[in-house]
């Protein structure tokens, strides 16, 4: 195990009708809150009433900034930035998704910040100082709730980028499993990828002797796996919601990867997709990661055997190892099916014709990944067998 210092600071309140609290969680940073949100799910099922009676309730100024796409735009941060300049915002609250909270991140990061905040993407700047930003968290996929990253892309080039600060992760997050009864099913399976995602990347690591994180990375696995087909069959099942809700915290809070060396190279290759292409990062992921494990997993054949035994149960082969461990990878391809994923470029009709600018940006900065270093040739091969 590598030493490690780990503090998630996100307060996490959890369970059903916890969005009343928000008005009272909000005002201990101030009297004027940017409440921010998406594409207007909030208003259709409800939501956004009774978080707006809250603020109002706990005496709070709100001015609202709605619109946030998938895949959060740098435009509307921009303008998220000056009106929060020009309003003096105390607090943003995002209430939606990953994009939605994103976008907040990255506006509260701006407010302070004397320069062009996309600086802190490009590896220019340091985050020194932000605003605080609250979370109603409407889909459970990201972590982003309580993660202590920022993913927004640049609509000049495209460019799709995250940036890491321990200020980025939120003061509070509101998880009310209920406020998920009414995601599409696409999006239930593509929040359920990501957070597999999230987990598995921490999971292929070549540090040794770190079986507590190990078992723990399955247990996280096992209960999405166990519950995502249930949530899409049923989908007001608030059980199945609950159980997929918290692992979605619980797989990138930071947790899981203590004392271990994460890879995050599907992570990186899979930006380059949803930033052309506009799709939706789980599903990109579930095209991506099973790509990768195909060129990687002789590197540790072992751990890949480990991961088709233990979290999907497949019967190990001891004479025949490689077979066990191109099993587990089959399993993950048919859940990812079953749950209606693409798992190929072509199911997702993303074309064959910017591999090579793709490869080239996500390796822009040198290798990607630990589990195994990738160039830009490697990359391109992951979007060959991805195909
Ligand atoms: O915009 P609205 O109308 O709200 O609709 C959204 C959106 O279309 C809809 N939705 C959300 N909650 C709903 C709902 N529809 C019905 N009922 C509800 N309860 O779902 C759609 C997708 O929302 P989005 O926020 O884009 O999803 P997600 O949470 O998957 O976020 C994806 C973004 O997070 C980034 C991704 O790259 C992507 O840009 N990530 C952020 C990370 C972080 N900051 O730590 C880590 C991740 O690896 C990821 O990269
Ligand atoms: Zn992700």
């Amino acid at each position: 195990m590598e030493n490690f210092t780990f503090r998630n600071t996100t307060k996490i309140i959890f369970g059903r009708g916890t969005e009343s609290k928000v008005g009272i969680e909000t005002v201990k940073y101030g009297k004027k809150v940017l409440l921010h949100y998406g594409g207007g799910s909030i208003k259709k099922y409800g939501l956004y009433e009774r978080v707006l009676k809250s603020l109002k309730d706990a005496g709070m100024e709100v001015i609202e900034l709605g619109g946030v796409q998938p895949n959060p735009r740098l435009s509307l941060v921009k303008k998220g930035i000056d009106m929060c300049r020009r309003e003096k915002v105390d607090i943003i609250l995002a209430v939606g998704g990953g994009s939605v909270i994103d976008s907040a991140k990255t506006i509260a990061s701006g407010v302070p910040y004397n320069g062009d905040v996309w600086d802190f993407f490009a590896g220019k700047a340091e985050l020194k100082e932000i605003i605080p930003v609250g979370v109603v968290l409407t889909i459970p996929a990201s972590g982003s709730e309580s993660s202590n990253s920022s993913v927004v892309t640049n609509e000049n080039g495209m460019y799709k980028k995250g940036f890491t600060s321990e200020l980025l992760r939120p003061e509070f997050a509101i998880l009310n499993p209920e406020n998920t009864f009414t995601l599409p099913q696409y999006q239930t399976a593509c929040g359920s990828t990501d957070m597999m995602a999230h987990i598995m990347e921490r999971y292929f690591t070549t540090v040794k002797n770190v079986e507590l994180t190990d078992r723990l990375c399955e247990a996280a696995l096992k209960t999405v796996i166990n519950n995502t087909p249930e949530a899409l069959r049923e989908p007001k099942n608030y059980a199945a919601r609950a159980e997929i809700m918290y692992a979605g915290t619980i797989a990138h809070n930071g947790s899981l990867g203590t004392g271990r060396i994460g890879d995050w190279a599907p992570h990186k290759i899979e930006m380059e997709i949803s930033g052309i292409y506009d799709l939706a990062h789980g599903a990109g992921l579930a095209i991506i990661f099973p790509a990768w494990m195909k060129y990687v997993y002789k590197n540790n054949i072992e751990r890949f055997s480990q991961f088709a035994f233990r979290v999907w149960g497949v019967e190990p082969d001891f004479n025949n190892i490689i077979k066990t461990a191109l099993a587990g990878i089959e399993r993950l391809e048919n859940f990812y099916r079953e749950i209606g994923m693409p798992v190929t470029l072509k199911e997702a009709s993303i074309p064959y014709d910017r591999f090579e600018e793709m490869a080239e940006k996500c390796t822009e900065m040198g290798p990607v990944g630990n589990f195994v270093k990738l160039g830009m040739n490697d990359v391109l091969k992951i979007l060959e067998i991805a195909k």
